[in-house]
């Protein structure tokens, strides 16, 4: 059978022949990741308020540098120059930071959310050629499984600020003793969340699956596979639950830090 070539023409940004609604989830994800990226920054600034006792905000942690007891090697180094803001958070959000950024949902989300490159599928595009990830600067997204092995660190990092979170100091006694805090489970959700998201990376699918194009035969390497799988099914949903539950989990902290509200004890 003889095929024959049609052109297409080029839809004008914007312009398509969808009568749904298509515009909304696009319009979704610019409020939900615009709210928490100017949120994210402006705490990232702040330097203070960013634990409370035992609590730690987990845009703060690991603290490298800083005031606070959870810092690992103390306060702000003296060769730190005077000009550069200094900010705990500023030294170490760029890890989990290029994790998202880099990661396969989000990609997905934001070019269509903040560049309309397409608004959405079969609607016109403000660009009229396509570079694709192949080349710079995109190519670049291709460092996601190197931001995963660091995303795996912190999951480590976060659970033992959970561990922490667990024993509270009686300010008389100076005695620290087991507890359960509101704010003990806010950090236990904030671990359980980012873990559901970094264990559903499609980076690590690969790194556990096998081999080029072949699925390793290791029953261990089989079953940590599904086990990815599992979570990668719903990469979406945790993706958005942690974003959300991050941010609450470093406002909950800053909060009672600042006194404005209080963290009740259940245990
Ligand atoms: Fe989303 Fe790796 S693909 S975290």
């Amino acid at each position: 059978m003889n095929g024959t070539d049609v052109a297409l023409p080029r839809r004008s940004f914007g312009r398509t022949m969808r009568t749904d609604v298509w515009w909304v989830q696009p319009l979704l994800v610019f409020l939900g990741l615009g709210t928490f990226i100017v949120y994210s920054t402006w705490a990232a600034f702040q330097g203070t308020h960013y634990y409370f006792g035992n609590y730690v905000s987990p845009f703060y942690s690991p603290e490298i540098f800083g005031d606070s007891p959870h810092s690992w090697f103390g306060p702000k180094p003296g060769w730190w120059p005077a000009w550069l803001i200094f900010s705990p958070a500023l030294l170490i959000l760029w890890a989990p930071g290029g994790f998202r950024l880099t990661c396969y949902y989000y990609r997905g989300a934001y070019y269509k959310a903040f560049w309309a490159d397409p608004p959405a599928c079969t609607v016109g595009e403000p660009r009229k050629i396509y570079l694709g990830e192949r080349s710079f600067p995109l190519i670049m997204q291709n460092v996601h499984r190197y931001f995963l092995y660091l995303a795996l660190i912190f999951i480590l990092i976060l659970t033992y600020d959970v561990w922490k979170a667990l024993w509270f100091v009686d300010v008389t006694s100076g005695r620290s003793s087991f507890g359960l805090g509101v704010g003990t489970i806010v950090l236990v959700i904030n671990v359980i969340l980012l873990s559901g998201y970094t264990f559903g990376c499609h980076s690590l699918r690969h790194l556990v699956g096998g081999f080029l194009d072949q699925l390793s035969k290791s029953p261990t390497c089989s079953r940590a596979y599904a086990c990815v799988n599992c979570f990668n099914r719903r990469h979406m949903m945790w993706a958005w639950l942690s974003l959300f539950w991050v941010g609450f989990t470093d406002l909950y902290v800053r909060l009672c830090s600042m006194g404005v509200w209080t963290d009740w004890k259940i245990l």
